[in-house]
């Protein structure tokens, strides 16, 4: 930990504490600590009787469940015997009962477009998507791989693949042919769903030539559905695979049923970096997912009637699909979605956009916080931002100083801030603020939602003494909980459930103060976060490797200021100079083979790895020449990381 040490010293002296307006706390969705205590008592207590109720009020059931929660770690079975359809608790429940004409979604493009849809009018985009998957061969059970910018139809395609039971593994836009091939593959996608083309600060980037050069290596893949969205005329269309959206979703009568769906039938695959090797497809199912990301949603954000919501996050990851598509939606929100990027036509883009639409609550991302910090406070305060009411952060930890900016300069020091910490694999949320109910400390994700039971343990998973911290775990199931890694339970049951036998373990470190707040610390592994994304250190020296010029590589993260953490690669080299034409060139590759996020900030030549007796790297030691003095031009030279090597040697 020793790395880190520096920061989680500062994170964790803070003394500063908010509590919550007392104008909030009376109209909240959770407004005593006795109601939380209450709900945290019956879901562990009672767990059954608990989810039980929950899932009965709160999901619509075709036929209803006979169990509750079947666990035996690390298998689980939530609901099972149950039948339900995500779609239809996202629309058709809302149309049911009157609330159709409410808006489900206000759209707004990067150029300025617009669009807005109700309950009703999604349905019948769901349905009729559906109807065209049908149609293209696709069935209950099938993988659709989805890469589409953020428009309204990526949400209509997530919903269309839950209508019919088909499992979709949405690939975020930024990725390569070479990753969204690999996850086609992965997954044996049969349909890929793509639009011509994004626009991404003011520049047209052509998607669907990623796509075809990716579905030259994905042979499971039979058809390609294509949404026409920059109007790119000559959009490479291939005769028999190759459809246009508006030719064959277009004409549907938007009238299909939801499918009645076992509570445990695979509802989507999310691929995300792990320590080791290949992204993994994590799988999440039907009813307990869908639960989970409703009542988190509504606990956590206070949904009312009224609200206008903006998650800013792409559906490409976990954050997307449990708060923009299935946690909002179930709970009948009108959402605001946004295409484009922050800072164009200019920096006040998102100020704009929460004024424009009198936003009122404001979920988003603390690198970019830190880069709104950067471009500077005049394009926050020429908005009046005075409609929003509660913000949220999410997908690393969020530094005090930047925790007070977001509140007084977004916030106007009023609105809560909820850090909510959670992963892709927890499928919702597992600890944040109740905004009504709990006193923040910036940098804190404070307390455990009903339900969730973190343990801090040692390396044994023996406990330990909460304040000096050690790895987070969750000692009970939950309905949100992952299923497994597609294709790969060996895998599953390794990563996440041998280190400590019967418990889910986090990958993350975390520590607990004298008041009972938790601090999230870190990972355990080599993931690094990246402006929020995980990636594994060791799936980006993989790639590096596998470039004719380099021997060994070694990646770790390095302190960045907007990032939260950049990517410093080590390498040594074989037939070829250490030049800069070669920096750029394995920048580039790293790039074309994984995309844009996985691509080194600096990469340093080196004569030789420093690495322990037994020939480990040691990361340690490299995390501390990346982070100590910035990559100049003059590093063309090899470095003598062995001399290093050497000294830390000593020292030990
Ligand atoms: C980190 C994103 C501190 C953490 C929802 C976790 C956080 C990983 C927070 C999951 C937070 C996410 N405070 N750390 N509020 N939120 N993280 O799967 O290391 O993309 O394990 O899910 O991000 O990233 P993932």
């Amino acid at each position: 930990m020793s790395e880190d040490s520096g920061q989680i010293d500062h994170v964790f002296h803070e003394r500063r504490k908010f509590a919550p307006p007392a104008e909030f706390t009376k109209r909240s969705v959770v407004s005593s600590q006795d109601q939380y205590a209450e709900l945290c008592q019956r879901a562990t207590e009672n767990r059954d009787e608990f989810w039980k109720a929950e899932a009965e009020e709160h999901l619509h059931w075709f036929e209803p469940f006979d169990s509750v929660c079947e666990f035996n770690a690390p298998d689980v079975k939530w609901f099972d015997g149950g039948k339900t359809n995500a779609s239809y608790n996202c629309l058709d429940k809302h149309v049911e009962e009157g609330r159709g004409n409410r808006t489900a979604i206000i759209w707004e493009g990067e150029p300025g477009d617009t669009r807005s849809l109700t309950y009703a009018e999604l349905r019948k985009e769901v349905a009729k998507c559906a109807e065209a998957m049908l149609e293209l061969g696709v069935g209950a059970g099938d993988v659709v791989s989805i890469y589409m910018p953020m428009t309204p139809e990526l949400a209509i395609a997530m919903l269309g693949c839950a209508r019919i039971g088909a499992v979709h593994s949405v690939i975020f836009a930024g990725f390569s042919a070479e990753s969204i091939a690999d996850r086609n593959n992965d997954a044996k996608a049969k349909l890929v769903i793509t639009s011509d083309g994004l626009h991404r600060r003011g520049k047209v980037l052509p998607l669907k030539e990623t796509v075809d050069e990716a579905l030259a290596k994905s042979p499971t893949v039979e058809k390609c559905l294509v949404l026409r969205r920059i109007g790119n005329s000559d959009t490479p269309m291939t005769e028999g695979r190759d459809h246009w959206w508006h030719d064959v979703v277009d004409k549907q009568q938007g009238e299909l049923h939801a499918a009645p769906m076992d509570s445990e039938a695979p509802l989507f695959i999310l691929y995300t970096s792990g320590s080791t090797g290949k992204p993994k497809g994590i799988l999440h199912t039907t009813a307990g997912y869908n639960l989970w990301a409703k009542r988190t949603f509504q606990w956590v954000f206070d949904h009312r009637e009224d609200d206008i919501y903006w998650c800013t996050a792409d559906c490409g990851w976990i954050t997307g699909h449990s708060y923009i598509v299935y946690g909002p939606l179930s709970a009948g929100a009108t959402c605001l979605i946004y295409e484009g990027a922050p800072n164009f036509p200019a920096e006040n883009r998102f100020w704009e956009l929460v004024e424009k639409y009198r936003v009122t609550i404001l979920y988003t991302a603390p690198t970019a916080i830190r880069a709104f910090i950067k471009w500077g406070d005049e394009h926050v305060e020429k908005h009046d931002l005075s409609s929003l009411r509660l913000l949220g952060s999410v997908g690393e930890g969020i530094n005090p100083e930047t925790w007070i900016w977001y509140h007084e300069k977004i916030g106007g020091s009023k609105c809560p801030i909820v850090d909510t910490w959670w992963q892709t694999e927890t499928g919702g949320i597992m600890m944040s603020p109740l905004p009504g109910i709990t006193a923040t400390k910036p940098g804190s994700c404070t307390f455990p939602l009903p339900g969730v039971v973190p343990k801090i343990v040692d390396e044994l998973g023996g406990d330990v003494d909460d304040q000096h911290g050690g790895m987070l775990c969750i000692a009970q199931p939950w309905p949100g909980m992952l299923r497994g890694i597609w294709g790969d339970h060996q895998r599953f049951v390794q990563q996440y459930w041998t280190t400590v036998p019967g418990m889910y373990l986090t990958g993350d470190n975390a520590r607990r103060d004298r008041d009972g707040y938790y601090w999230i610390m870190g990972r355990i592994d080599d993931v690094i976060n990246v402006s929020g994304h995980r990636l594994s250190t060791i799936e980006v020296e993989s790639t590096l490797v596998s470039h004719d010029c380099v021997c060994e590589a070694a990646v770790v993260g390095r302190p960045h200021e907007l990032k939260g953490q950049a990517i410093s690669a080590f390498v040594t080299i074989k037939d070829a100079e250490p030049t800069e034409e070669l920096r750029q060139e394995l920048k580039q590759y790293v790039r074309k083979q994984i995309g844009a996020l996985a691509q080194p900030d600096d990469i340093r030549f080196a004569e030789s790895l420093p690495k322990t007796r037994s020939g480990k790297i040691m990361r340690r030691l490299l995390r501390d020449v990346a982070s100590g003095r910035e990559v100049a031009g003059d590093t063309s030279t090899l470095e003598d990381l062995s001399v290093l090597a050497k000294l830390a040697d000593e020292e030990a």
